[in-house]
């Protein structure tokens, strides 16, 4: 065990199909064991029998701010020298570009600080609960006019789920319940999303003043979500967001009774985790969530979320 990084021993065999399935596990897969010199990758490889695997090179400990240019770069370099070796053996690996696919083998590779600390090494297979980037850690800076760090949560949920492209998020519109000061808005609207923020706090005048590509706009409710009731809104919404901080089941009512209104295609829902009894009962709050969500419910936890998980769900 080190900082963020867990290792556990099994008693009985586990296979290529095994999966943590905790939400506080960003990454999980087989250990493969450690390798102390470059060379010793093409051992660790073996165990994928010649079949192309995705190599994802990614720090053992991830500040909750993100990685900056130079953390990106070591480990650039630490890929290229990794490929050395494993092209030498004659082993093929897919290119860094391409995205896993569902089944894909993946090797996941942990550095740790410095060059004194031996690899890890791990296996997994891609799924739909695991993510496609290296580490479950996609390359984004918050620009420095936004407003929260609601921008890195909600762009990195954005990844997780799938949804940072814009055939899924150009020219549609949002619902964002406990949108103020404006992060999350303003990463929208810079993606050309429509949203229609509702939070009774202040926002930030430059966000409301913003117009994103496609003549986005952001339209602020500034009411309690309990109070919508009067208010018009879109029968369909393609995006339904909550970042309230209200603790869960207060949320899920809310959630549940404004989804009944617009019937969103996705929803990226932040819960807020604050003590032991509310973490145990995650569970029981994805249960009843599951029965009015659009779709398959992925749970994680974000490296931006401090006390929090995220849900994404989607048709
Ligand atoms: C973590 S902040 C949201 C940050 C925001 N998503 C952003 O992008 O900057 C939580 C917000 O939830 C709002 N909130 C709490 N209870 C609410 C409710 N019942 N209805 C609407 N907003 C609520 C608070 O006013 C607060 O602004």
């Amino acid at each position: 065990m080190r900082p963020q990084l867990i290792t556990w021993k099994s008693k009985r065999a586990l296979d290529g199909g095994f999966a943590l399935g905790s939400c506080f596990g960003r990454v999980s897969g087989l250990s493969l064991g450690m390798c102390a010199k470059d060379e010793d990758i093409v051992t660790s490889a073996a165990v994928f029998g010649g079949v192309l695997f995705h190599l994802h090179v990614f720090p053992r400990e991830v500040p909750e701010d993100g990685l900056f240019e130079a953390e990106w770069a070591r480990l650039d370099a630490k890929r290229a020298a990794l490929i050395v070796p494993l092209e030498a053996a004659g082993i093929a690996i897919h290119e860094a570009e391409a995205q896993p696919q569902i089944g894909d083998w993946v090797m996941d590779v942990i550095v740790g600080h410095g060059d004194e600390e031996p690899l890890f090494i791990g296996a997994h297979r891609h799924s739909t609960q695991t993510h496609p980037m290296a580490g479950a850690l996609p390359r984004i800076a918050m620009p420095k006019e936004a407003p929260s760090r609601a921008y890195l949560k909600l762009e990195q949920a954005l990844a997780w789920g799938g949804l940072d492209n814009d055939r899924v998020l150009f020219g549609k519109t949002a619902l964002e319940l406990g949108c103020a000061p404006g992060g999350a808005s303003y990463a929208l609207l810079r993606r050309g999303v429509r949203v229609i923020g509702v939070d009774p706090g202040q926002m930030d005048p430059m966000v409301l003043r913003f117009t994103g590509p496609n003549q986005a706009r952001m339209k602020h409710l500034p009411i309690s979500v309990g109070d919508l009731g009067e208010e018009p809104l879109p029968r369909q919404i393609d995006l339904l967001i909550s970042d309230m901080n209200l603790a869960p089941p207060s949320a899920l009512r809310y959630i549940e009774w404004v989804q009944n209104r617009v019937h969103a295609r996705h929803f990226i829902l932040t819960l807020k985790i604050n003590d032991r009894a509310i973490e145990r009962a995650i569970p029981s709050f994805l249960q009843q969530l599951g029965k009015f969500a659009p779709g398959e419910l992925r749970v994680t936890q974000l490296p931006a979320n401090r006390r929090e998980i995220c849900v994404v769900s989607g048709v």
